[in-house]
């Protein structure tokens, strides 16, 4: 406990980097495993690298049958766990949003980006509706810069926020 979920239907508005960089951060001062739900395996190639965290461990061979067991085993041996998903909208991503703590939709500030982002966050409003319970969730502005916000990231953000 508790688990945090990064998803975005869209690829490359920052899941991977985001919940690594997370992951990282808090292995500093905890244990933390990283659920790595995509196929791809980004995060597992990442932690083979010099400098990995020791006090981060990465599992993968993840698929819509594992992913809740996995998701358990983990909170119970870890007090931080991270999933990294896959950019879809699979079955994989709507159990890893219904066992989640926290789901973070990283999104990019344009107009194409928030209409994906809102597809994530209409998933979650799904999941909260068969869970019957709220989920937690948060959006996260990548590659945006925080001095400047044009008027499409602002209109983006009051988009999403409806
Ligand atoms: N906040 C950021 N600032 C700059 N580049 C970023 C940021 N987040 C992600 N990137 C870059 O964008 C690309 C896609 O990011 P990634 O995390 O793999 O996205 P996703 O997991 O959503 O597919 C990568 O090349 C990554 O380095
Ligand atoms: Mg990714």
């Amino acid at each position: 406990m508790p688990t945090i979920a990064f998803i975005s239907p869209k690829g490359g508005v920052g899941k991977t980097t985001a919940a690594t960089i997370l992951a990282t951060q808090l292995a500093r001062r905890a244990p933390v495993i990283v659920i790595d739900a995509d196929p791809n395996r980004p995060v597992e190639s990442w932690a083979k690298l010099a400098g990995a965290p020791a006090q981060l461990t990465v599992v993968s061979d993840v698929d819509q049958d594992s992913i809740l067991d996995q998701i358990d085993t983990a909170a119970q041996a870890a007090p931080f766990v991270i999933v990294d998903c896959e950019g879809t909208a699979s079955l994989t991503v709507a159990y890893a949003i219904s066992a989640a703590d926290l789901v973070i939709v990283p999104t990019q500030g344009s107009q194409l980006d928030a209409k994906e982002a809102a597809r994530a966050l209409s998933l979650v409003k799904k999941q909260e509706r068969t869970s019957r319970r709220q989920i937690p969730h948060a959006v996260l502005l990548t590659r945006t810069a925080v001095a400047v916000r044009s008027r499409s990231l602002v209109h983006v953000q009051g988009e999403l926020q409806r």
